[in-house]
């Protein structure tokens, strides 16, 4: 289908939707930033029902097609980015159902980045269990590993977002945790880790600790920025407002630091 470059009939000024279940998306909302400056930002973290990794597709996509309804209805939204894994992989199709003429940008693991930058062929991919788990991921693997001489060394990572959201991330059990997970990839050689949860590029330095600095992290953010460009068109500055919405408690000063900018947050129920 052809999408058209819907702008804000008020302003020129897009408005863009963008969700996660946390602080996560935010690392996407960077990139966003970065490549379209005048767009106006609506970002929702979705904190009352975090974290998304444990729950069950059916639940997300009720969450999702609630936060969506939010946008469009509410706040006349020109576009929506999922800018969660988790959710893209368990409900951007009924999203994109519910909402066939809305430009929708999802987030996927960079499988695709990651094969173009190791040296070793061994990847390492964090991600949620139901990202792993879903269809769209395995889909993707298959579809692009499929005649290469790769290795994946997948890795379910329970705990990590929720730490993340507690502002736990220096804490001697989640180093503990990353260790864990980690030091068996980088005994295999690992020189490419895929990010394929938007808030692990939050805990890269926790992460080098453990695989070195020369190891390549593979975040999403500038592809989706591109993507939402091609599909809303260019917004140059100024930069447009962005304001948070947040279903339950936020770590105002992680929001902060993230974004690099101070933001009006807003609470509210949905
Ligand atoms: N940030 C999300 C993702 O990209 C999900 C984290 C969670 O809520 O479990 O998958």
């Amino acid at each position: 289908m052809k999408q058209s470059k819907i702008q804000n009939p008020k302003s020129n000024i897009p408005i863009i939707g963008v969700f996660d279940s946390g602080l996560g998306g935010l690392t996407v909302v960077r990139s966003i930033r970065e490549r379209l400056p005048g767009a106006e930002i609506l970002y929702l973290a979705d904190t009352a029902h975090t974290p998304y990794g444990d729950k069950t597709h059916e639940e997300i996509r009720r969450y999702s097609l609630e936060i969506a309804r939010f946008f469009v209805e509410e706040h006349r939204a020109d576009a929506l980015v999922v800018a969660c894994n988790t959710a893209t992989s368990a409900a951007i199709a009924a999203l994109r159902e519910r909402y066939p003429d809305l430009p929708i940008v999802g987030t996927e693991p960079g499988v695709k980045p990651a094969l173009q930058a190791t040296r070793s062929g061994k990847i390492g991919v964090m991600a949620t269990a139901a990202t792993l788990a879903g269809e769209k991921y395995q889909g993707l693997v298959d579809r692009l590993c499929g005649e290469r001489e790769v290795e994946l060394y997948e890795q379910a990572c329970p705990g990590l977002a929720e730490r993340i959201e507690a502002g736990r991330l220096d804490a001697e059990d989640t180093r503990a945790m990353l260790r864990r997970w980690l030091e068996p990839m980088r005994e295999a050689g690992v020189d490419t880790i895929v990010l394929g949860c938007t808030h692990y590029p939050i805990a890269a330095a926790a992460i080098r600790e453990t695989m070195g600095e020369e190891v390549r992290l593979i975040e999403t953010g500038g592809a989706i920025a591109r993507r939402l460009r091609d599909l809303v068109g260019e917004a140059p500055g100024p930069r447009a407002p962005m304001r948070i919405f947040a279903t339950g408690p936020i770590d105002e000063a992680a929001v902060e630091r993230i974004v690099g900018e101070r933001v009006r947050i807003d609470r509210i129920e949905l």
